[in-house]
This record gives C-alpha cells, sequence and structure tokens, in this order.
C-alpha cells in the first residue's frame, strides 16, 4: 500500500510561501497531476514528498509510514527531473542497468526489465549510446527509463515531457499512462500544460499560488470549474466569461447586449438570502452554436464574428458579444466570415454561474 498523505503542508523559502497549507489523499497505485501556472509551488511540493526539502510545517506520510524525518534514499521514490541527471560515462543501457545492480539483481533479470521498457519509449535503439550523444528529447526519455525499470514505490515525475516535440509527446504521453497502469504504482506528476493534464490523471489538483484551487477528477474539474480561474486554465480555448448582473425583480441575468432568464440549475442558488449582484457567466466553445438568423429561444447572444482560425477538424471562430471576446467552435467549412452578424446559442444547462466578487462558482441543483 503506498497511499501518500499530506496533512497541513505548508513551505516557506525565507519569507516566500511556495505551499500552503495543503491537505491531500493521493491512493495507492493512482497517477495524480499537479497543474498550475509558473511559481505555484509544484515542485515544491514534488521535492518534498521526496525528501529534498523540509516542510516548514506538517506532516508527510508514504503508507503508514511518517516520513518527515526520513531521507531520500529511504523512502524508494523515484524522482523524474526536468535536467535528467544522466551519468556521462555510462551507456544508455548502463544508466538504466545502474539502480537495477545496486539493488543486487541478476544481468538477464536486468535485461528483462530494461527492454521492454526501453521499447515503450522508443529508446530501444539508443542503448549503446553514450548521453553526449542524444538530442535532449531522447535524455528525458532514458531518465525516465531509468526511474521507471526500477519499479519504486512512488513515481514523482516533475514536467518529464518538457524537452520532446510536439509529436512525440503525445506517444510518450500515452505510453507513459500505459506503463504506470501496468506498473500500478502511485505517481505524482508535475505539468504547467492543462491538456497534458487532463489525458493522464486519475485525479487532478490544480494549484494556484501554493494552495489547491480544486481537486477531482479530470471530469469533474473540466464540467463543473470551482472558480474563473479552474475554468480558465483548464480547457483550451478556455471558458468564455461574460460579467452580468443578477435583476431579482425580473429573475434574470442582465449583460451588456441582452437578458438572460435565470438558469433553471441556479434558481435556488439566486433565490437564497442575499444572493450576489455581480456575476460571471462562464460557457464552454463548444457549448455555442452559431446561427445566421435569430433563432427563436431565450438563451441567444447577438455577436459579430471577428476573425476565423482553421485547424484542420475544426475551425475556432472568435466573435465579439458588444465589447466582449468569446471563442467558438465551428465546422471545417464553416460559412461565418469576419464581421458578419450572428446569433449565439446554448443549452441554459451548459451555463456556469460564479460570485463576482469571490469567484467562486454557485451552487448548481439538478
Ligand atoms: N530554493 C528556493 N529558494 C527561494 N525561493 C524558492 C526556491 N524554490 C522555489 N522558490 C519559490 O517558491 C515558489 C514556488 O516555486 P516552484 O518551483 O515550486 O514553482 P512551480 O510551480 O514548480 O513553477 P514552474 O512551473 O515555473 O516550475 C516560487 O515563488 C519560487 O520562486
Ligand atoms: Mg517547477
Amino acid at each position: 500500500m503506498t497511499t501518500i498523505r499530506l496533512e497541513a503542508v505548508s513551505k516557506y523559502f525565507n519569507n516566500t510561501l511556495a505551499v500552503d497549507t495543503i491537505d491531500l489523499i493521493l491512493a495507492d497505485g493512482t497517477l495524480t497531476v499537479l497543474v498550475g501556472p509558473s511559481g505555484c509551488g509544484k515542485t515544491t511540493l514534488l521535492r518534498m514528498i521526496a525528501g529534498l526539502e523540509e516542510p516548514t510545517t506538517g506532516n508527510i506520510y508514504i503508507g503508514d509510514r511518517l516520513v518527515n524525518d526520513v531521507p531520500t534514499w529511504e523512502r524508494n521514490t523515484a524522482m523524474v527531473f526536468q535536467s535528467y541527471a544522466l551519468y556521462p560515462h555510462m551507456t544508455v543501457y548502463q544508466n538504466m542497468a545502474f539502480p537495477l545492480e545496486a539493488q543486487k539483481l541478476r544481468k538477464d533479470a536486468i535485461r528483462q526489465r530494461i527492454l521492454p521498457v526501453a521499447e515503450a519509449l522508443g529508446i530501444a535503439h539508443l542503448l549503446d549510446r553514450k548521453p553526449r550523444q542524444l538530442s535532449g528529447g531522447q535524455m528525458q526519455r532514458v531518465a525516465l527509463g531509468r526511474a521507471i525499470v526500477r519499479r519504486p514505490d512512488v513515481f514523482l515525475l516533475d514536467e518529464p515531457l518538457s524537452n520532446l516535440d510536439a509529436t512525440l509527446r503525445i506517444e510518450t504521453r500515452a505510453e507513459l499512462k500505459r506503463l504506470q497502469r501496468d506498473l500500478a504504482v502511485t505517481t505524482v506528476y508535475v505539468t504547467h500544460d492543462q491538456e497534458e493534464a487532463l489525458t493522464l490523471a486519475d485525479m487532478l489538483v490544480v494549484m494556484r499560488s501554493g494552495r489547491p484551487e480544486q481537486i477531482g477528477t479530470p471530469h469533474e474539474v473540466y464540467q463543473s470549474p470551482r472558480t474563473t480561474f479552474v475554468g480558465r486554465f483548464i480547457g483550451n480555448p478556455p471558458m468564455n466569461m461574460l460579467a452580468c448582473h443578477y435583476i431579482p425583480a425580473q429573475r434574470c441575468l442582465e449583460l451588456t447586449t441582452c437578458c438572460l432568464p435565470i438558469p433553471p440549475q441556479f434558481m435556488a442558488a439566486l433565490a437564497a438570502t442575499n444572493p450576489p449582484h455581480s456575476l460571471v457567466l462562464g460557457f464552454r466553445p463548444e457549448a455555442l452554436r452559431l446561427h445566421w438568423q435569430q433563432p427563436n429561444t431565450a438563451y441567444v447572444f447577438p455577436a459579430t464574428v471577428y476573425v476565423l482560425e482553421p485547424l484542420g477538424r475544426e475551425t475556432l471562430i472568435t466573435l465579439n458579444i458588444g465589447d466582449e471576446r468569446v471563442k467558438a467552435i465551428g465546422a471545417p467549412d464553416t460559412l461565418a466570415t469576419a464581421g458578419v452578424q450572428v446569433w449565439l446559442t446554448v443549452e441554459p444547462s451548459a451555463l456556469h454561474l460564479f460570485d463576482g466578487e469571490s469567484s467562486v462558482a454557485l451552487q448548481k441543483t439538478s
């Protein structure tokens, strides 16, 4: 059992609060992704789990063991950093074999471990080369392979695919996910790339300024962002957001260009005493439909097409609603052109509402 448990873990560097009172349980055998913008504390949190930084406050458990005072080499974690730290005088094979020789594994057992992992990571043809004969992306995969063959209790991976080109990154990501599933080693994966986070995670921890802003499955976080920050950070293009006001007398949301009826899922939240007046209306680009004539529905925004960006499979359409910009996804052969007046409709169930002051999502009822 290798559950990782963090209890009120904080880290100060002098006066900088890098990680702020985090409570987190990472289930045995799962892949947890820490995702967030630069400087939000991802690496610091990972290094504390590895034992490379000491928490200022709080406790870290690996399995049932409190590891605050356990040195790195006794935690049985394997960490892959952005910088790969390979031994320059050894071949790729020797680099991967090194931790296994230290474990006193037999030569043929070492070979049996290394070959399938090297195959999966696309480095099997490089086993006789020295690190200086490799590209950055190849070195990164060797470092990853060396961690995987060790079969530690925990993998700690810090942006391990950052040096790969786009195609290789997507391929390696899939292989890595499959390897993690097969080995069922508890894994913490750090990235600032929201797409990588969504594709890999069993559980996603969206971090901001040292704190988890939301913890959930990728589906939960994407479908129900807890704050405007999460709505914008997770999803590409980000969730569209429009400022609006709640007008209780008319039971409607007033935007600069139109009024919308209250979506049914927010009736209860807005019927509470002192509902927020200033709100943010959120909707994903893919939730919008374009119409050339005004459709007969209450959930409609008049808009003007600003620019079209063909992406092959679809067209990204940027539109103006009054002074505000939104993005929609159109067909590859959309008839929209810049400057044209259109109407955008959205299903009320696809609408999100956030408190304009706190940025926190209003409670939904079904
Ligand atoms: N050794 C250190 N000494 C002082 N401040 C540090 C140290 N390490 C990190 N910090 C600060 O702590 C905060 C969190 O840094 P951290 O490296 O954990 O961020 P990150 O989320 O990994 O960012 P990135 O995506 O850029 O790698 C930042 O403000 C950073 O400047
Ligand atoms: Mg980092």
